[in-house]
């Protein structure tokens, strides 16, 4: 089996002590930081922008995943390259250039990835299969943390592991992914686990983690 790679989101952490919360996820034994970029349009809530990104990349070196839940990401996806995230991944929803939005990711040279919403089927991305590097299944309506995972997702990651093949491609899921959860979604072929309450409400957030990816 892969190396089960976990990425915990801050969206739920409070962000007047990001630092000390990256220090712990990061000690926990975080491979990833999850970045949720809302801008209150694609989604409703506004979170953060490239300077409090460039802020986190200054006081660690857990490599960033930005998750752009925006609309026109074509105007912010190089000031958040630049922030140093290692990788970007926009919504095939409501974007009508996506091939150009891999390329202009990928000419930072780090990872470029697809953001597919509960309701959209997988298939779409078959076109463009060989110019990513990342699939993030949403296994919750975006917008905010906390949110029960929704079942159907479990199928779509099912199609999706038969759809990457053996190419190397990341395969994430990201809503609702606890304890309870993340054993079905290992089971259907994920191998990068999004998980943001589940990790920051625990106390003890190495066992969770270690936990998460099954061990
Ligand atoms: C939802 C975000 C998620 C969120 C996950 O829009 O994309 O990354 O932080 O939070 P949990 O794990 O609590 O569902
Ligand atoms: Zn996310």
């Amino acid at each position: 089996m892969d190396n089960i790679i976990i990425a915990p989101s801050i969206l739920t952490a409070s962000f007047t002590n990001l630092e000390g919360t990256i220090r712990e996820l990061e000690e926990a034994g975080s491979d990833y930081l999850h970045l949720d970029i809302m801008d209150g349009v694609f989604v409703p809530q506004i979170t953060f922008g490239a300077k409090v990104v460039s802020d986190i990349k200054k006081v660690s070196k857990i490599p960033l995943d930005a998750h752009l839940m925006i609309v026109n990401p074509e105007k912010h996806i190089d000031d958040f390259a630049k922030a140093g995230c290692d990788i970007i991944s926009v919504h095939f929803e409501g974007n009508i250039h996506i091939h150009r939005l891999i390329y202009q990711i990928k000419a930072h040279n780090i990872k470029a990835g697809i953001v597919l919403n509960p309701h959209t089927r997988v298939d779409v991305i078959e076109p463009i299969i060989d110019d990513i590097d990342y699939l993030l299944i949403m296994s919750v309506n975006p917008g905010f943390g906390g949110q029960k995972f929704i079942e159907s997702s479990i199928k779509k990651i099912e199609e999706a592991k038969k759809l990457i093949g053996d190419r190397d491609i990341i395969l994430a899921v990201d809503g609702g992914v606890n304890l309870k959860t993340c054993g079905k979604v290992l089971e259907a072929g994920a191998n990068f686990l999004v998980a943001g309450s589940a990790i920051i409400d625990s106390d003890n957030k190495k066992d969770t983690i270690n936990k998460l990816r099954g061990n």
